[in-house]
């Protein structure tokens, strides 16, 4: 792989995923040229990072950017939490054309999934996943959804991402255990389709799960 890689996600409509350190550079033109709001969706752990992208995002005022800071992990995945988005996104006349960004592992990309579904029966969705769980899997491939009393997943939709923006270098601060849970999806594409992941992988596992 080079630093930078482009993958082309088949399908009506078809996506491209970026991956690669410093690929968030790719987000403002990730977003349709007509997208004037953008609702960036984040756990609190990556608060400051948000507003990073907020600033980034605003294109020097062609664009409001609102933040939603969600609980973390499954506690962000409740039809309450997602009341709280379609809030913010109504009492800023959210249109059709605006847009939803998900940024956080894969509880958070879920959680804005559902919200940009949902909203006006579908708006915009950029996913910036942060975990490599959320980079290979749940970031990836449309289904969203949050959690009921009664189980995980049970309500949700399939809404294809407009892009989804793979930055390696966000994974600089997410905790080895983290990482590692992951990395069980990669070994498991191993073994379903690619083993040369399996391969690299045993070569050297230290650097293969180095983040
Ligand atoms: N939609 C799908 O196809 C699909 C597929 C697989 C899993 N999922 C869902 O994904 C969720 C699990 O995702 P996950 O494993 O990414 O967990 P997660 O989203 O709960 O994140 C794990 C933890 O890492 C923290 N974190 C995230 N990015 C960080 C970073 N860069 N630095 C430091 N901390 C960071 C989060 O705040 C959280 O505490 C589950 O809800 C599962 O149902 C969805």
């Amino acid at each position: 792989m080079t630093d930078r890689t482009i993958i082309s996600v088949a399908g009506d409509p078809g996506y491209d995923i970026a991956v690669g350190p410093g690929s968030l550079d790719r987000l403002g033109e990730a977003l349709s040229p007509g997208v004037r709001k953008v609702l960036v969706v984040h756990p609190p752990t990556l608060g400051a990072r948000a507003g990073e992208l907020r600033t980034r995002l605003m294109d020097e005022g062609r664009r409001e950017v609102l933040l939603a800071e969600i609980p973390d992990a499954e506690q962000g995945k409740r039809v309450e939490v997602a009341a709280f988005c379609w809030q913010i996104m109504g009492q800023a006349d959210f249109t059709r054309t605006d847009a939803v960004v998900g940024f956080g592992g894969g509880a958070v990309t879920d959680l804005a999934g559902f919200v940009a579904a949902t909203w006006l029966r579908g708006v915009e969705l950029v996913q910036v996943p942060t975990t490599v769980l959320g980079m290979v899997d749940a970031a990836v491939g449309g289904k969203t959804g949050i959690n009921t009393a009664e189980g995980k997943n049970l309500v949700g939709a399939f809404w294809a991402p407009r892009a989804v923006i793979c930055d390696l270098d966000l994974l600089h601060t997410l905790p080895k255990n983290e990482a590692v849970a992951g990395f069980a999806e990669v070994v498991k594409a191993g073994f379903i389709w690619h083993p040369q992941i399996l391969d690299a992988i045993e070569a050297d596992p230290e650097a293969a799960t180095d983040v």
